[in-house]
């Protein structure tokens, strides 16, 4: 069985390279597949930096929305929120007793974040801990995630090998499957696009602000006439990824043959971007626009997501040595209640 499974923390709402890096290349690998896919809004592990609720509401909703938008298909795929199935919760405590705090403590991503806070949380430490608990509680094989996430994937299969080693074989390791040919996108200031560096295109927000956004992309300061070099220009490098073919082998000539200047550049970029996204602006709008449906839609996949939790949670207490929870022995009658104690 292969079954996709990946998570988009709700820390933000989704940007240019999180859509062409992460969302649609997921969808095509759902797609792809027989098996639904689980696919989840990573709310728990957004509060490693995120104390706002509201905040954290609202980005949930606006995550949900660029999914639907993007063209996930919720009734064919199990898309919920992460914090609607409480199991992984209970099963990334497990986890945790399993894995070796140095292994968590020399985790790039870890030291990298911890550096730049002023205060560290045992959340962030514990991060990839819950973050193998949501692939292994759906027993999912084929995870799609960026580069960034590759320690992080090593981190799961080990820790599902330390399991299988203590209490035998219940998980099957997880393959990460990284997306090469998408590269990462530049943000306007030429560095790598990241909420963090305030430097995003959102093509789903309001156009005349990405007109704006697009405007101010740094470029070198080569005159209209000069010939200029696609590949380290920003501008080009988007518009590769928006534009069709034919039309980014056309500007590509016109940088090297001169007479084609940035602005012009800009303005065919925007154009591009408008004609890949504002229907599926339209479409993320008319989610917002729409909470409760959004909602039923989150329900309905975290129903099943749960279902699918409790089954592996079951598996893992009886292998652990942990009884089945106190809410199925109220259920018993007084008497063999006091049978079972004695
Ligand atoms: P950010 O850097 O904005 O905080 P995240 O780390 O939340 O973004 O990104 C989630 C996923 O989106 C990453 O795992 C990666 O696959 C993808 N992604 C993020 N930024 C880019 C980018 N600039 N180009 C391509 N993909 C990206
Ligand atoms: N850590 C991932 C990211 O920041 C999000 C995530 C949480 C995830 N749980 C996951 C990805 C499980 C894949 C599988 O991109």
């Amino acid at each position: 069985m292969r079954r996709v499974l990946t998570g988009i923390q709700s820390s933000g709402k989704p940007h240019l390279g999180n859509l062409l890096g992460a969302i649609l290349p997921a969808i095509e690998l759902a797609d792809s597949q027989t098996e639904p896919a689980y696919l989840f809004i990573a709310d728990l592990h957004a509060l490693t930096t995120l104390r706002d609720p509201a905040q954290l509401k609202a980005n949930t909703y606006a995550v949900a929305a660029t999914w639907l938008a993007m063209g996930l298909d919720p009734h064919r795929h199990v898309f919920f929120r992460q914090s609607d199935v409480p199991e992984v919760c209970e099963l990334a405590w497990y986890l945790s007793c399993l894995t070796p705090y140095p292994m968590l403590a020399n985790a790039h991503s870890f030291k990298e974040k911890s550096h730049n806070l002023a205060e560290v949380s045992a959340g962030l430490f514990t991060y990839p801990v819950l973050m193998a608990a949501d692939i292994l509680i759906y027993r999912a094989n084929l995870i799609p995630v960026g580069k960034d996430q590759k320690q992080h994937l090593e981190i799961t299969r080990d820790i599902a090998s330390a399991f299988n080693r203590t209490y035998g074989e219940l998980f099957e390791l997880p393959e990460p499957i990284f997306r090469e040919e998408v590269m990462i996108l530049p943000g306007i200031d030429g560095r790598k696009m990241s909420k963090s560096y305030g430097n995003t295109l959102d093509p789903l927000g309001d156009p005349q602000e990405l007109y704006k956004r697009i405007k101010r992309i740094v470029t070198d300061s080569k005159p209209v006439e000069a010939p200029k070099d696609p590949d380290s220009c920003t501008i080009f490098k988007l518009y590769a990824v928006v534009a069709p073919p034919p039309a980014v082998e056309d500007m590509r000539q016109r940088y090297l043959s001169g007479g084609y200047g940035y602005g012009a550049a800009k303005e065919a970029l925007f154009e591009a971007i408008e004609a890949k996204f504002a229907s599926r602006r339209e479409s993320y709008q008319r989610w917002m626009a729409d909470p409760e449906a959004l909602e039923a839609i989150l329900q309905a996949g975290a129903e099943k997501a749960r279902t699918e939790a409790q089954k592996t949670l079951s598996e893992v207490r009886s292998a652990v040595g942990v009884r089945p929870p106190l809410l199925r022995l109220r259920k018993r009658t007084p008497k063999s209640l006091s049978q079972r104690l004695k």
